[in-house]
């Protein structure tokens, strides 16, 4: 494994209970950064509490409750300093369903969370990190945000909202040692999947040339490079995490 330095660093990942978040948050533990937990789910924060040590955070929150996310913010700053790191990755894919039987209310949920939740936690953030002109923020968007995968039209849509508030904000930000950058991962083994039918899980693996799911430390390994100070000129980007499916 590369070493990357993230000492001194203080990183808050959204989503970090599990899946990629939570391996994201292990491997900016391991390259010696202080990390904060943002969730829903109080039950697996203390779990993954545990399992990265004393040292690590956490903070109940609902990302779409932009009072929470602003109290949340506050929390976190008082009790582990300011913040230097910023991942996006809380999320949920919603389920499948062709766009003229799509459910209204599960449209606005996954809009709501996914794309309204990461505009929050972005505006709560940013700010301080102007003050002190230091930041990078990874924001996780998908590979569906890209393509557009059939019958996941909020969940696509969803993501290509994240891409451009993304490369919106990293232009916006680009005066300052602020770096702001988006992910767009093929299909992990997470429980996000337990969302979607077996079929259509297999309609996405098979649209992986390299055959086979990304490990979420693959993700994780991107991503510290991405948070480190080393990443002192790429903003306002995609990267793509697809194993060759996108073709831009
Ligand atoms: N796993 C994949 O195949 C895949 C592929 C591409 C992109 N993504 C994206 O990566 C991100 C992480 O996905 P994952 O696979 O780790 O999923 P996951 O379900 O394992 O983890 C997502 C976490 O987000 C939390 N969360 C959901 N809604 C929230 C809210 N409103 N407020 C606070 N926390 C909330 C959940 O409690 C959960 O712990 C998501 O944005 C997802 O869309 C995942």
């Amino acid at each position: 494994m590369n070493r990357i330095d993230l000492e001194g660093q203080h990183a808050i990942v959204t989503g970090g209970a599990q899946g990629l978040g939570f391996a994201m948050a292990e491997r900016f533990v391991q390259s010696g950064a202080s990390v904060t937990l943002w969730d829903m789910n109080a039950e697996l924060l203390e779990t993954a509490k545990e399992a990265l040590g004393a040292a690590t955070r956490t903070v109940v929150v609902d990302i779409s409750d932009h009072e929470a996310v602003a109290s949340a913010h506050e929390k976190t700053q008082a009790d582990g300093g300011s913040v230097s790191i910023l991942v996006n990755s809380a999320g949920i894919a919603g389920p499948a369903a062709p766009l003229d039987a799509y459910d209204i209310s599960w449209w606005k949920k996954i809009i709501d969370i996914n794309v309204n939740g990461t505009f929050y936690v972005n505006r709560a953030v940013v700010p301080g990190m102007k003050e002190r002109n230091y930041g990078r923020i990874v924001n996780i968007a998908s590979v569906a945000g890209k393509e557009g995968n059939p019958n996941a039209s909020a969940y696509s849509a969803s993501k290509a909202a994240v891409i451009g508030l993304t490369k919106s904000l990293g232009k916006e930000l680009a005066g300052y040692d602020i770096a702001v950058n988006c992910i767009t991962p093929a299909t992990a083994q997470t429980r996000i999947l337990e969302q979607l039918t077996p079929e259509f899980i297999e309609y996405m693996r098979s649209k992986i040339p390299r055959g086979r799911f990304l490990e979420v430390e693959e993700a994780a390994a991107m991503v510290a490079w991405l948070v480190s100070k080393e990443n002192s000129f790429t903003t306002a980007s995609t990267f793509d995490l697809s194993g060759g499916r996108a073709t831009y």
